[in-house]
C-alpha cells in the first residue's frame, strides 16, 4: 500500500473554516475506515489566533451534528509544502497567499481550492462565517461535508 497521504486545510484565522474541514474530513475518513491511508490537519495564513481553540460558534455547530472539533490554531509556514501532499485553501485569497510563499511554483500542483470539489453547491470559495450570523456556520458545514466527500473520492483514486 502507498504511504499515508497528508492533507492540510487552510483558511485565514484557522479557527472557523479549516478546523471544520479538518474535523469533517477526518470523521468521514474514519467512517470509511481509511485512517491508514489519509490524515488531515489545518492552518491559517494569518497568525491572528495562534494557539486558540476553534471559534465556539463553530465548535457548537459541529457538535450539534455529531462532530468533535479539538484543534489549536497555527500559521501556515513554508515547510508545510513539504510536510503535506495536498494543501486545500478555503477561498481564493487564501489560495493566493499560499502560492505567494512558493514563488518558484515548485509545489503549485499540491495546492487546491476547496470549492472546486463541491458537487451540490456553486459557492466560489467557502464563505468566511466569522463576522456573520449562525446561518453562516451551518452553511459552511453543509458545504464542507459535500466538498470532503468528493475530495476523498479524488484522493482515493490518486492513491491507488
Ligand atoms: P477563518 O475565519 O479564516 O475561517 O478561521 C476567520 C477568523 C478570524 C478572522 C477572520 C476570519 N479575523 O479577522 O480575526
Amino acid at each position: 500500500m502507498n504511504k499515508k497521504m497528508k492533507v492540510l486545510f487552510v483558511c485565514l484565522g484557522n479557527i472557523c473554516r479549516s478546523p471544520a474541514a479538518e474535523t469533517i474530513f477526518n470523521h468521514q475518513i474514519k467512517e470509511k475506515s481509511l485512517e491508514d491511508q489519509f490524515e488531515a490537519s489545518s492552518a491559517g495564513t494569518s497568525n491572528y489566533h495562534q494557539g486558540d481553540e476553534a471559534d465556539s460558534r463553530m465548535r457548537g455547530a459541529l457538535s450539534r451534528r455529531g462532530y468533535r472539533c479539538s484543534t489549536r490554531a497555527r500559521q501556515f509556514v513554508r515547510e508545510d509544502f513539504e510536510r503535506f501532499d495536498c494543501i486545500v485553501a478555503m477561498d481564493r485569497k487564501n489560495y493566493q497567499n499560499i502560492l505567494q510563499l512558493d514563488p518558484g511554483g515548485e509545489f503549485r500542483q499540491r495546492v487546491h481550492l476547496m470549492t472546486n470539489f463541491s458537487q451540490h453547491f456553486d459557492d466560489d470559495g467557502v464563505p468566511d462565517p466569522y463576522f456573520g450570523g449562525d446561518d453562516g456556520f451551518e452553511h459552511v458545514i453543509d458545504l464542507l461535508e459535500d466538498c470532503c466527500q468528493s475530495l476523498i473520492i479524488t484522493l482515493e483514486k490518486e492513491n491507488e
